[in-house]
C-alpha cells in the first residue's frame, strides 16, 4: 500500500508555534516528534521532502535536513527507498510485511477496512481475561465456550435459534469455507457458485476437485432465481456457496421470495447451502430499513436493498423463519471485515452432526484458533451495534468519495448503486478489464481484473471491482491512476513487455 503523504502546509499548520530555545533543527524535530506521538502524523505516513517543508516553514533546507536526521536517529522516522522519509516509532519494526510484489503499490485488491476503533480495547480486555486460560494447553479446535455462546446468541437474536454446540470457531471465513468444502464434497461432486463470486471460495472448491456450476448474479438485477433453481434441479449439486447479503463483489442482496424458493429447491435436490455472511452486516445505512425474511417486518424488496440500517435491527440470516432453513443452510461468519482482518477469527453455524465431523476433520489442517483473538472477538460481538454504526460511516465516506472521483475521472464507467458490502462492481464502456489491471499495475496500482471473480476465466472483461473500504485519501490517489491506465487499456496500448507477476490474493 502506498504511504500516505503529509502535505507541507498541513504539517506547518499542525506544528503551530514550534520554535523554542536551542538550535532550530532540534526544536523542529521535537515538534514533529510530538505530532507523531499524538497520531496527528500517522505512522508510516510520508513526510514532505526537505525542500518542500523548508519552503512551507520559511527555513533553510539544512535545518529541515538536520531535524529529519534527529528524528531518524531517535527512531521517529525511517528512510525507505522510493518512499522518502516516513513517520515511525522507536523500537522493533512493528509493521505488517507487504505481500511480495505489492511493495509501494496502492492496493485495491484487498477490500477490507482497517480495524474498528473498538479493537484495541477489546484486545486489552482479552489480555485481562487470559489468566483464566493459562493453565490449559491453549489448543482449541472447537472454540471457547464463551465465544460459541456469544455467536449462538447472535444467530438466535437474528431469528435463527442456535445452541453453542452448533457453532465451530475457525481461523477466519476462508478457513471455514475450506473446511466445509473438504468435508462436504467428494472429488467430482457438483457445487453451485455465484458468478461473479469471491475468488478464494472458487479456489477452495477447485482444491476439493468439485465440478463448478455457475449461476449469474448481477449488480443491477441480483439473482436470476429461475436460472438458479433450474441449475439446482438439474445438477443436484452437493453444495451451493452463496453470499445472500451484500454479495462480494456486486453488493446485491437476495430478496425474501428468492430465499424461500431456493431453500425449498435445495431441500429437494439434497443440496447444502453455504451462506457466507462475511460482508452481510456491512450496510451503508442509506436505504430504508427492511427485513427480507421475517414477514411482520417485510418492507420493499430489491436486489440491492439492505437488510437493516447499521444502527438498527440485524438482518435475519438465510433460512431464518423458513421451514427447513436451519437444516439446509450452513452459515459462515467472520470477524474479518466487521472488526479487523488481523484477528483471523471466523465461525460456522451448522447442525451438531456436521459440527462434530468438521471438528474431527480439522486437525489435518490446523490445531485450533488462538485464545486471545477469540476473547477479543467475543467482546467485539457484544459491542456490535456501535461497531456497525462506525463501519457504516467509514464505508459511506469511501463509497461517496469513489463515486465523486469516478464521475470526474471515469465519466463513462457505470457504478451501479449499492446499499452495503465492500465494493462496487463497475461496468466499463468496452471490454478490457485484464488490460486495465496490467496497465494499472505498471502505474503502481494493484486492482484485480474482472475475470478473477468469474468461475469461467474469460468472462467479466467489462467489469472491475472497485472497493470503497479504502480511505478517501487512498481513493484520491488511486482513481486518477485508474483513469490513466484505462486510457492506455481502451486504446489497445501495448501491454508492458515484461509485466511483473500480479499478486493474486483478493479479499
Ligand atoms: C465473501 C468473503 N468470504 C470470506 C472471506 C475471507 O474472510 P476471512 O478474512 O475471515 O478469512 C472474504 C474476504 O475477503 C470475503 O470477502
Amino acid at each position: 500500500m502506498n504511504p500516505l503523504q503529509v502535505a507541507p502546509h498541513t504539517l506547518a499548520r499542525s506544528l503551530g508555534d514550534w520554535q523554542g530555545d536551542g538550535p532550530l533543527h532540534r526544536a523542529l524535530a521535537s515538534g514533529l516528534r510530538v505530532l507523531i506521538l499524538d497520531g496527528r502524523v500517522p505512522l508510516a505516513a510520508r513526510l514532505p521532502s526537505e525542500r518542500a517543508l523548508a519552503q512551507a516553514l520559511g527555513l533553510s533546507r539544512t535545518t529541515v535536513a538536520g531535524a529529519y536526521d534527529t528524528l531518524r536517529a531517535d527512531g521517529y522516522a525511517v528512510s525507505r527507498r522510493g518512499s522518502g522519509t516516513v513517520a515511525a516509532l522507536p523500537g522493533p519494526s512493528l509493521s505488517l510485511p507487504s505481500v511480495p510484489g505489492t511493495e509501494g503499490l496502492i492496493d485495491l485488491s484487498r477490500a477490507s477496512p482497517p480495524a474498528a476503533s473498538a479493537v484495541p480495547e477489546a484486545v486489552r480486555g482479552a489480555a485481562e481475561d487470559l489468566p483464566r486460560f493459562l493453565r490449559d494447553s491453549g489448543y482449541d479446535g472447537t472454540g471457547l465456550p464463551h465465544l460459541r455462546a456469544v455467536i449462538a446468541a447472535h444467530y438466535t437474536d437474528r431469528g435463527l435459534p442456535t445452541a453453542p454446540a452448533e457453532v465451530l470457531v475457525t481461523l477466519g471465513a476462508q478457513h471455514a469455507i475450506h473446511l466445509l468444502t473438504h468435508v462436504q464434497l467428494n472429488p467430482g461432486d457438483r457445487a453451485l457458485i455465484e458468478s461473479p463470486t469471491y475468488p478464494h471460495a472458487l479456489d477452495a472448491l477447485r482444491s476439493a476437485r468439485a465440478r463448478v456450476v455457475p449461476v449469474p448474479v448481477s449488480a443491477e438485477d441480483g439473482w436470476d432465481t429461475d436460472v438458479a433453481l433450474e441449475a439446482l434441479r438439474r445438477s443436484r449439486a452437493a453444495l451451493a456457496y452463496l453470499m445472500p447479503d451484500f454479495h462480494n463483489p456486486t453488493g446485491a442482496s437476495m430478496p425474501a421470495d428468492a430465499r424461500e424458493r431456493l431453500i425449498a429447491a435445495a431441500e429437494q435436490s439434497g443440496t447444502v447451502l453455504l451462506a457466507d455472511e462475511t460482508t452481510a452486516l456491512l450496510d451503508l445505512g442509506t436505504a430504508p430499513e427492511q427485513n427480507p425474511t421475517v414477514p411482520e417486518a417485510a418492507g420493499p424488496q430489491s436486489a440491492q436493498a439492505p437488510a437493516s440500517s447499521p444502527t438498527g435491527v440485524l438482518p435475519p440470516p438465510l433460512g431464518a423463519g423458513v421451514r427447513g432453513g436451519a437444516r439446509t443452510v450452513v452459515h459462515i461468519g467472520s470477524a474479518g471485515k466487521l472488526f479487523w482482518g488481523g484477528l483471523r477469527v471466523g465461525w460456522i453455524r451448522a447442525e451438531r452432526g456436521l459440527i462434530d465431523r468438521l471438528v474431527s476433520a480439522r486437525s489435518a489442517f490446523d490445531l485450533g484458533t488462538p485464545v486471545v483473538e477469540q476473547l477479543a472477538t467475543a467482546r467485539l460481538l457484544e459491542a456490535l451495534a456501535q461497531v456497525r454504526a462506525e463501519r457504516g460511516e467509514l464505508l459511506r465516506a469511501g463509497e461517496q468519495t469513489l463515486r465523486r472521483l469516478a464521475a470526474v475521472h471515469l465519466p463513462d464507467w457505470e457504478l451501479p448503486p449499492v446499499a452495503g458490502g465492500i465494493s462496487v462492481w463497475a461496468r466499463l464502456p468496452q471490454p478490457g478489464s485484464s488490460a486495465l489491471a496490467l496497465a494499472a499495475h505498471a502505474r503502481g496500482l494493484l486492482v484485480p481484473a474482472g475475470p478473477r471473480f468469474g468461475p469461467d476465466g474469460s468472462a467479466f472483461e467489462r467489469k472491475i471491482r472497485l472497493p470503497f473500504t479504502s480511505s478517501p485519501k487512498e481513493l484520491e490517489a488511486a482513481v486518477p491512476l485508474l483513469a490513466e491506465a484505462w486510457g492506455q487499456a481502451r486504446g489497445g496500448g501495448r501491454p508492458p513487455r515484461n509485466p511483473r507477476r500480479i499478486p493474486d490474493t483478493v479479499v
